[in-house]
């Protein structure tokens, strides 16, 4: 099955993956539209997007996706046949302190763009259609010292996060079921590399250890993630976009698992040479703190259905895609400045006015 989007509803798309997805989508389809939907939140950050705001087939809308009239109007306007939908509150932690808006936006926030996309699909403006939740492997809970998510392990989240990541992908399900909305679903483990916010660990090591600021460990640093290239991602979403059967899910991954403290370890000692520090020096800033509540002890995903399905594998080795990243926060110390800082705020108001 080949599907080639002409027109695509990008949600989110100046986030982290979001902005990494539109760099390569744009470059490898130069005859594809983009439309990027992002409401700006502290994650969203047009600075990630500079090199392709001319680009004549981007276009840029501020807004909520639980809009519905925004929502449609785009759609008809841009004779959207394709939704790649990124945009959601992403981070664990503030799931715990504050859980409202992660199921304002990530529940509610997609059944709005389920709800308009299946009215658009079936108004006959487009002749075929998809929509692609871009989800997590979060929602399949948490595993032992063995064993690997498969697309058939029952969904079991544990966080307000990964619950309404999970509550998200039921429904995705739910339309494809009951209305027959040709819908994709992604679930990727944890992605590293530019453009990522640095409250998520491998950003927040390389920021602190440059400034030489305490490295927090949750619990005993022995929980496992399995990380994969943001590119890597980006290209296999590409890949189950144009060729997946409707209805169906994959998993993304690169078989990378790590401990946090192995990760920690490795990103010290990098940072020591690339820092002209004494080997070890790095290390010392590690410290054991209380445990993040609810924390999932192990992540591994089994992705071979999309690679015996559809043939994709990773390119990045997990050597080069770290010691790229590293590289790549030394040569954007500007960007990492605005975006703790909050003057990429003003950068976004001088733009395009108020947030909200
Ligand atoms: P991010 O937090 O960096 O970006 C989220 C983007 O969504 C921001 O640009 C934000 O402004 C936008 N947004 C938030 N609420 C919005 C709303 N109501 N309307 C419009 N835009 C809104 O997140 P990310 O890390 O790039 O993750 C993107 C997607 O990928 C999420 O759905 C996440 O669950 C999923 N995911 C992330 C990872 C990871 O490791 N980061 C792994 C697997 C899946
Ligand atoms: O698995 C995919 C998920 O990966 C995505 O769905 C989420 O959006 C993304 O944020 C990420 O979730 P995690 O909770 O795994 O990522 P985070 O970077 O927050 O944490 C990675 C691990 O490091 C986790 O075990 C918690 C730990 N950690 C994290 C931070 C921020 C620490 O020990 N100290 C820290 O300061």
């Amino acid at each position: 099955m080949s599907f080639t989007p002409a027109s695509i509803l990008i949600t989110g798309g100046a986030g982290f993956i979001g902005s990494n997805f539109i760099h390569s989508f744009l470059a490898n389809n130069p005859g594809c539209r983009i439309t990027n939907l992002d409401m700006l939140t502290y994650a969203g950050n047009l600075k990630n997007l500079t090199d392709v705001a001319e680009n004549s087939q981007y276009r840029f809308v501020k807004g909520d996706i639980g809009d519905a009239a925004l929502v449609a109007s785009i759609l008809v306007q841009e004779k959207v046949d394709a939704v790649v939908h990124f945009a959601a509150e992403s981070h664990v932690d503030r799931s715990i302190t504050g859980p409202e808006i992660f199921v304002r936006t990530n529940v509610l926030g997609t059944q709005v763009l389920l709800e308009e996309s299946r009215r658009h699909w079936q108004s006959d403006v487009v002749t075929d259609f998809r929509f692609l939740q871009i989800s997590t492997d979060e929602v399949y809970g948490s595993l032992g010292d063995t064993g690997f998510f498969t697309e058939e392990t029952p969904l079991a989240a544990n966080s307000p996060y990964s619950a309404s990541k999970a509550g998200a992908d039921l429904l995705v399900r739910a339309y494809h079921e009951t209305f027959g909305l040709p819908t994709l679903n992604t679930r990727c483990s944890n992605n590293y590399g530019p453009y990522h916010f640095p409250e998520k660990l491998i950003p927040l090591l390389i920021h602190n250890i440059i400034n030489k600021k305490p490295l927090p460990i949750y619990g005993d640093g022995l929980n496992v993630r399995d990380w994969l290239h943001v590119r890597d991602h980006a290209s296999a979403i590409e890949v189950v976009l144009k060729t997946a059967q409707p209805g169906s899910v994959y998993n993304i991954g690169g078989n990378n698992e790590w401990k946090n403290i192995d990760i920690v370890n490795l990103v010290c000692d990098l940072l020591d040479s690339r820092l002209k520090r004494e080997p070890g020096e790095n290390r010392q800033l590690i410290s054991f703190v209380k445990d993040r509540p609810g924390h999932d002890r192990r992540y591994a995903i089994d992705a071979s259905r999309l690679k015996n399905d559809l043939g994709w594998e990773p390119e990045y080795t997990f050597e080069s895609g770290i010691a790229e990243t590293i590289d790549w926060y030394l040569d954007h110390q500007e960007w990492v400045a605005d975006v703790t800082s909050g003057t990429y705020l003003t950068y976004y108001e001088k733009q395009y006015g108020e947030r909200p």
